[in-house]
């Protein structure tokens, strides 16, 4: 029998996965997530989204939002495939974390054919956030700019002046970090921004930044720009669009120039973060829009 002739096989695609994490909440994950998928989609990336924030969903609610308006404007909105986690019901934690996780590794199997998958994780720990962390290349900690949240990395002494260890998140990320490298795995780029950036308190704002650069070396992220405070956000959020969905001639969103100040925060955030503009000009153009559905691991193991 001849044998089979070795001709190089395609790579299988495999998605980027960017992780928007930590363990405080309302500090911008969700509003940050729908930022990137957005953003991806108009670049002419295929994008997945999974929420794994099981108890709020708010990434879903925003894509359902989304998916609602483009509907009653007649607007031809980019929508992401999207899949929300759901917690198991399982009173045995191993029970519900095997659940957990077999949701979880569906969702991420059925994105596979995607450029980028972007997972948006809860404001606590949980099985299914650590299962996010545990395979993000990409991790983004948005972080509200105040001495309070600044302990979601690092135990800060009272007087706000020194370092004196790693928050317990922290710790999470370098054991996620490490269990990378032992697989072999690319390791994960941690960015840390700062959100809802206030015009006022500069000496507060320079002291925060101050300890942020010494932490970033101690605990090894690197800092973006973020966002600046600014009520657009949550008009937006209620229609579930973005920043970058705005055109200069919306009757529904006069254009100011903080519109302008804040689009041009989002674009500084994709430039840090290093995304491509377009996808290699080899690659296939991307599959049609597709709805948003709300499969999961919901239900019990009997
Ligand atoms: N830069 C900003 N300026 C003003 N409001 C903002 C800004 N960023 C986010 N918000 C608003 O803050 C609220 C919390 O944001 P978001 O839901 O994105 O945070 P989160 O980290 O996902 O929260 P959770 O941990 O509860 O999931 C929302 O109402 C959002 O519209
Ligand atoms: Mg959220």
């Amino acid at each position: 029998m001849d044998s089979p002739r070795l001709t190089p096989a395609p790579p299988p695609r495999c998605p980027r996965i960017i992780v928007l994490g930590n363990e405080k909440g309302g500090t911008g994950k969700s509003t940050t997530a729908a930022h990137l998928i957005v953003a991806l989609l108009k670049r002419g990336f295929s994008v997945g989204s999974i929420d794994l924030d099981a108890r709020q969903g708010t990434l879903s609610r925003l894509m359902e939002n989304r998916a609602d308006y483009a509907k009653r404007k007649g607007l031809d909105l980019e929508l992401p495939e999207h899949r929300r986690l759901y917690r198991s019901e399982s009173s045995a934690r191993g029970a519900a974390e095997w659940e957990e996780k077999r949701g979880f590794e569906r969702a991420v199997a059925d994105l596979a054919d995607r450029d980028y998958i972007v997972m948006d994780t809860p404001g606590n720990d949980s099985f299914l956030s650590r299962a996010g962390h545990a395979c993000a290349e990409v991790l983004i900690t948005p972080l509200n700019d105040s001495f309070l949240d600044l302990d979601l990395l690092a135990r800060i002494d009272p007087q706000g002046r020194q370092i004196l260890g790693p928050s317990l998140y922290s710790q999470m990320v370098w054991e996620q970090r490490q269990q990378r490298a032992v697989m072999g795995l690319a390791p994960m780029d941690w960015i840390v921004m700062r959100n809802r950036l206030s015009h006022i308190d500069a000496r507060n704002k320079r002291e925060i930044g101050r300890l942020l650069e010494l932490l970033s070396q101690r605990i090894g992220f690197r800092l973006a720009p973020g966002f600046g405070e600014r009520v657009i956000f949550r008009e937006l959020f209620l229609k579930g669009l973005t920043l970058l969905d705005l055109r200069d001639d919306d009757p529904e969103f006069q254009l100011s120039m903080s519109h302008v100040a804040a689009r041009q925060e989002v674009r500084a955030l994709l430039r840090a973060i290093g995304l491509p503009e377009a996808p290699p000009p080899t690659k296939a153009p991307p599959p049609p829009k597709a709805m948003v559905t709300g499969t999961g691991a919901r239900g019990t193991l009997s």
